[in-house]
C-alpha cells in the first residue's frame, strides 16, 4: 500500500480528489488499490457538507472553489468524487471555467463510469437509483442510462437523512437501519422489477452493511468506486499528456474545510489506513 504522509510537500501533479465531505474516500481507495503509484490530494469540504439538497447555483460554487483550491495545489486533474457535484458543476466548470483557469487541466466526474457499467449488468432492464435530492432531480442518471440504453426504466429514489447519517458518525446507528430500510423498501415497492441498485452516492458504501441488510437477495448493489477507478486509468491510459503530468511517488494527502482531528478519525476508519488530515480555509 503506498504511504499515507500529510508532510509531503512535492503535490504538484497529484490527482485531486473532491468530495463534500467523506463520501470521495470510498473513490479514492479504490483508485490508488488500482494505481499506487500516483500521488493523491482529497479535498473534504466536510465544513459545508452535505451539498445534496443545495441549490444549483450554491453546489456550482462551491463545487468551483474546491477544484480551484486543488488547482492551487499543483493538481493537474480533479475527479469530482461526489455524484451531486458532478450532476450540478461538472458541466459548467469543464465547459466555462476550465478555459478561463487553464484550459490544459482537466475535471471528470462519476456519473458516466458508472452509467457504463451499470448498463450491462440488468437482465430485467429495470434500474433503481439511490442518491441525494439534488443528483435524483437533475435527472443526470437517466438521461446518461437511456444514452446507453433507450430501453431500460430508471426509478430514482432521493435518500436525504443517508449522507448526514455519515457525515455525524451515525452510520451503524439504530437510526441508520430505519432510514436504510425506508428507502430500500420505498423504491422496491414503486418498481418491483428493479434487479440493479446503483448507490448514486460515494456516501452511501460508507453504509454497505445497512443495505445489505435489507435488500432482498437477487437485487444487485452497485457501489462505484470501482468502474470510476477502471475508467480514470483507461482515461490516463487514452490521454499519456495527462499521465506525465501526473506524478507518481504514491503519496496522499488529506485536506478539509472542517476540524482536521475528526477527519483523521473518521478517514483512518473508513480508508482502512492510517490518515493525517490537514484544514484548508477556502
Ligand atoms: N458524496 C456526495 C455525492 O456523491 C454527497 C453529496 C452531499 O453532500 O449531499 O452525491
Amino acid at each position: 500500500m503506498a504511504s499515507t504522509d500529510s508532510r509531503f510537500a512535492a503535490t504538484s501533479g497529484a490527482i485531486g480528489v473532491f468530495d463534500s465531505g467523506y463520501g470521495g474516500l470510498t473513490i479514492l481507495r479504490q483508485m490508488r488499490q488500482l494505481m499506487p503509484q500516483y500521488d493523491y490530494v482529497y479535498l473534504g469540504d466536510n465544513a459545508r457538507a452535505p451539498y445534496g439538497s443545495r441549490s444549483f447555483d450554491v453546489i456550482y460554487r462551491y463545487t468551483l472553489q474546491c477544484v480551484e483550491a486543488l488547482f492551487a495545489q499543483g493538481c493537474q486533474l480533479v475527479i469530482l468524487a461526489c455524484n451531486t457535484a458532478s450532476a450540478k458543476a461538472l458541466r459548467s466548470i469543464q465547459q466555462i471555467d476550465l478555459a478561463r483557469i487553464d484550459p490544459e487541466r482537466r475535471v471528470l466526474g462519476v456519473i458516466r463510469p458508472t452509467v457504463e457499467a451499470v448498463c450491462d449488468m440488468t437482465q430485467t432492464r429495470h434500474v433503481g437509483v439511490l442518491a441525494t435530492v439534488g443528483t435524483i432531480n437533475s435527472g443526470s442518471y437517466e438521461m446518461e442510462i437511456h444514452k446507453c440504453a433507450a430501453d431500460i426504466v430508471v426509478t430514482g429514489q432521493a435518500c436525504p437523512m443517508w449522507v448526514p447519517l455519515v457525515e455525524n458518525d451515525e452510520y451503524d446507528s439504530p437510526g441508520a437501519d430505519y432510514f436504510v430500510r425506508k428507502r430500500i423498501e420505498g423504491i422496491l415497492r414503486t418498481d418491483p422489477l428493479i434487479d440493479t441498485l446503483v448507490l448514486a452516492c460515494t456516501h452511501y458504501p460508507l453504509l454497505m452493511n445497512k443495505i445489505v441488510k435489507y435488500t432482498p437477495p437477487g437485487v444487485r448493489i452497485v457501489p462505484q468506486g470501482d468502474y470510476v477507478s477502471y475508467s480514470l486509468r483507461r482515461y490516463l491510459q487514452r490521454h499519456p499528456e495527462m499521465a506525465d503530468r501526473c506524478t507518481t511517488t504514491g503519496h496522499c494527502r488529506f485536506l478539509t474545510t472542517e476540524d482536521p482531528e475528526k477527519f483523521t478519525e473518521s478517514a483512518t476508519l473508513f480508508m482502512h489506513e492510517r490518515v493525517t488530515a490537514e484544514h484548508i480555509e477556502l
